[in-house]
């Protein structure tokens, strides 16, 4: 799907040669992203869109120093700052050639439900849908998956936190369809 878009392709090599964790991490939001919006009944063709923003939305990471990407600990305020400037970067790397759903979903991937997400603040239903599933299927992955300085998650610790520590941040119908896909794999 990818190879049929040569602008998606550019930006996603651009991603996996600078920072190898984002690069993998993107391929699991993907899959996450995919298999939500299966879920949800989205029609194959709009699936498959959401599927192209899902792996490209940290694409704006390939300006930002890995030192910074792959900190251990907690972020400086300018560090956060600069990390705050992913979701345009990449909106600009993608610049024309990219459909509306694609550049959504990079744009607005940080955001939260409850309008305590950046860069925008935006709030409910004027975050994209593409990008309230990406915000889920992001934080999943990132939770479940093991980095040098910490351990994975279980999907089951994984869906726990998201539901009792951070459930502010997702649309809950979205979240509760997650759930039900993550909850019915073997
Ligand atoms: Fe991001």
């Amino acid at each position: 799907m990818i190879l049929n878009e040569p602008a998606a392709f550019t930006s996603l090599l651009k991603v996996s040669s600078h920072d190898y964790h984002t690069f993998s991490h993107s391929v699991d939001v993907l899959l996450y992203t995919a298999g939500l919006a299966q879920k949800v009944g989205l029609k194959p063709d709009q699936a498959r869109e959401f599927a192209v923003g899902a792996v490209l939305h940290d694409v704006g990471k390939s300006q930002i120093p890995t030192t910074i990407i792959n900190k251990q600990g907690r972020l400086s305020d300018e560090e956060f700052e600069q990390m705050k400037a992913h979701p345009d970067l990449g909106r600009t790397i993608l610049g024309q050639h990219d459909t509306r759903t694609i550049s959504q979903a990079v744009a607005y991937h940080h955001e939260r439900f409850d309008g305590t997400g950046y860069p925008y603040g935006l709030k409910g239903d004027e975050i994209p849908l593409v990008a309230q599933m990406v915000t889920i299927a992001d934080v999943f992955a990132a939770l479940t998956t093991k980095r040098s300085y910490k351990a994975a998650m279980s999907s089951f610790e994984a869906l726990g936190i998201m539901k009792n520590q951070m459930s502010g941040h997702f649309n809950p119908e979205l979240f509760k369809s997650f759930v039900q896909l993550m909850g019915s794999q073997p």
